[in-house]
């Protein structure tokens, strides 16, 4: 059995959080109940990774297209949040973690807003990790976003057609500041992105299990990097080339 190399862990890892609602249904729950579990999951995740010494964690807890789940869900998503921020802010704190958010922030509601600007500022000296959550997040809707103000940009004579490189399409993104995940993990069993890092994912190594995200151990997590560290990461070369 290969052990965890700790000098090769992945810089940033993505998530796709899936099956909170079949976990609850298993379970005889409430969809909200498989939340409520996930919620906890989220807690352990976040704490194995910086034990582990990731720099970045992404976890995608609510995309554009979920504003079309019942309104009861969505609220109960939204209380949960607000719940998860104030209660994980003492810990960002004192294991360093820094906070941030990608997404349209401005479609959420007031409070929850309020919440994250606050966590985003009391944590923002911290800098052994960064937890990014996406939150009215679509990967779409992001580059279309990211072509509009470069569009801006160029018709005020700031930004000529060749000026437009990957990077500099890069920083027009919500991840502008972050590094594109090495690994990204899916739960539930659906082979998806979901409009999830669709720009940055291009060389990421993609892992989907099928354990309900409530289930997901620190265990199955540190499983998936070993088996991470054993892929080669060629990005276009030959083996040769990379060696
Ligand atoms: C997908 O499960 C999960 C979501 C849409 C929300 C993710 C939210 C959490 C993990 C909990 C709250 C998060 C934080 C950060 C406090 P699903 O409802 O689509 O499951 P299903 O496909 O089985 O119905």
């Amino acid at each position: 059995m290969q052990r965890l190399d700790m000098k090769k862990v992945p810089r940033h890892i993505a998530i796709i959080m899936d099956g909170n609602g079949r976990w609850a249904k298993q379970n005889a729950l409430k969809r909200i109940d498989g939340h409520r579990k996930g919620a906890e999951a989220v807690r352990s995740v976040v704490r194995a990774c910086r034990a582990m010494g990731v720099n970045y964690l992404t976890l995608y807890a609510f995309s554009v297209e979920n504003w079309s789940r019942p309104a009861a869900e969505v609220d109960a998503l939204m209380v949960l949040l607000e719940k998860f921020l104030i209660e994980e802010l003492p810990d960002m704190l004192k294991n360093d973690i820094r906070f941030t958010v990608i997404g349209n922030v401005e479609a959420l509601p007031g409070n929850v807003r309020t919440i994250l600007s606050d966590t985003i500022a009391k944590t923002g000296q911290c800098s052994s990790m960064t937890l990014v959550l996406a939150l009215s997040y679509g990967g779409r809707d992001e580059i279309v976003n990211a072509v509009r103000n470069i569009l801006v940009e160029g018709t005020s004579g700031r930004l000529s057609p060749g000026e437009v490189t990957k990077e500099v399409f890069s920083r027009y993104l919500y991840t502008r500041d972050i590094p594109d995940p090495d690994l990204l993990i899916r739960t539930s069993g659906e082979y998806r992105l979901s409009n999830f890092l669709l720009w940055q994912s291009a060389y990421t190594e993609l892992y989907f299990v099928k354990t309900l995200w409530p289930d997901f151990s620190e265990k199955e997590l540190e499983d998936i990097i070993i088996d991470y560290q054993g892929r080669e990461r060629r990005f276009g070369l030959t083996s040769d080339q990379i060696r």
